[in-house]
């Protein structure tokens, strides 16, 4: 997959540009807060129908305006394609792909898929478990259409359902509604649990491949999957579905007491383990890193295994964060393969040789220039 273009207007500090993309490597270098992240961040909106940085699309329109607009040109397997995204004054979105409205953004989703790797990412073992679980959901959803869809239903559900409980608690609804909703809950449910378990575990061995590689075969990565209702994985559908209904027949008191459902999807976490230690509670700053960068390595092989073509390598920041070694291992991975686009305050930070076959360019307030053509 590939992203040849991209126009941007009143997005973010970018009031009007156009931006032609090398088919391999594209190197963004400039000072602080010159609009480098914010590059990234529109090609990453325009796939995946999320930025990686704000839940707001005002936030994402140039300060004063009142609507933004991006065009990008990208190609699959399938031929051309074009996206837009535009934002009207009454703040609802305008999409199209080719020409064709669409309604929902979730139907932009696959069309190009993406990884991103940036600071916030070298959480991915740190931090709390829901940024593993949006690790998992931004990675499935870009591969299956199903999953996206289930997973905006679930949480439709989810909120309803948390609501309800209050409305129980303070007795102005009746219990009993709640096993409406507990039906639907756990029909998404099992389905959400069914693929992440499914997911991991294709992800486990190209992730601990590339860690063996990483570490030159001294550390052995592990991801076991945790979900928060055991389902019992290989039974069939209905007994799935029973052992999730039991587990909110159990809570339910709980739950009403409180407020909010307490188990489910949107509870579960993934334990990554080298060897036999938990890298979270035990693993070193550099495991810990290591183990997030051969985790976010391993959606590249996942995507193609999957769609048959390579996602785009989003790369915002990172170069630095890693030593030289580390540095020359990504690029290795990905090298005519991938398609990437990298950001960094200084071209040294990057490479520590000068490399062809790439495009150089400079953000500075607000405009891109071409500096250099390898
Ligand atoms: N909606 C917006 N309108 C105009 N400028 C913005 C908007 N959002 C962020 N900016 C500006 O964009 C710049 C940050 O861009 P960013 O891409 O994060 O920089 P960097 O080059 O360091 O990655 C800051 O100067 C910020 O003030
Ligand atoms: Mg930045």
């Amino acid at each position: 997959m590939l992203v040849n273009g991209i126009s941007l207007h009143n997005y973010r500090n970018y009031q009007e540009i156009h931006v032609d993309f090398h088919q391999m490597l594209n190197i963004i270098i400039g000072r602080n807060a010159q609009g480098k992240t914010n590059l990234l961040e529109a090609i990453f909106y325009t796939v995946t129908g999320k930025s990686h940085r704000t839940g707001f699309d005002s936030e994402l329109i140039f300060w004063g305006e009142k609507n933004f607009r991006i065009i990008l040109n990208g190609e699959r397997f399938s031929g051309k394609v074009k996206i837009e995204i535009l934002t009207r004054s009454d703040g609802k979105k305008v999409l199209k792909v080719n020409g064709q409205p669409k309604k929902k953004l979730s139907e932009l989703i696959g069309i190009i898929n993406a990884v991103l790797f940036s600071p916030e990412d070298m959480m991915l073992v740190k931090g709390g478990p829901s940024i593993r679980r949006r690790y998992l959901d931004i990675e499935i959803s870009q591969v299956s259409k199903y999953y996206c869809n289930s997973l905006v239903n679930y949480n439709r559900i989810l909120l309803q359902r948390n609501s309800l409980l209050k409305a129980v608690r303070e007795g102005e609804e009746n219990e009993e509604l709640l096993n409406i909703w507990d039906k639907q809950l756990a029909e998404y449910g099992v389905y959400i649990i069914k693929k992440r378990n499914e997911v991991i575990k294709k992800l486990i061995p190209i992730a601990k491949k590339i860690h063996l590689n990483i570490t030159e075969g001294n550390e052995e990565l592990n991801l076991i999957y945790e979900p928060s209702i055991n389902i019992s994985m290989e039974d069939f559908e209905g007994s799935a579905e029973d052992n999730f209904l039991k587990k909110l027949k159990v809570n339910r008191k709980a739950e009403i007491l409180k407020g909010i459902t307490l188990s489910g999807p949107h509870r579960d976490d993934i334990d990554i383990k080298i060897g036999n230690i938990n890298v979270k509670s035990f693993g070193s700053q550099g495991q810990q890193r290591t183990s997030a960068l051969s985790m976010k390595l391993s959606e590249i092989e996942f995507m193609k295994n999957e769609t048959g073509d390579y996602p785009i390598l989003l790369l915002d920041d990172v170069m630095s964060e890693l030593d030289s070694n580390r540095r020359k291992y990504f690029l290795n991975v990905v090298k005519g393969r991938v398609q990437t686009f990298v950001t960094s305050t200084g071209i040294k930070d990057v490479f520590d040789t000068i490399i062809d076959n790439s495009r150089i360019f400079e953000a500075q307030s607000g405009n891109i220039i071409i500096l250099q053509e390898g």
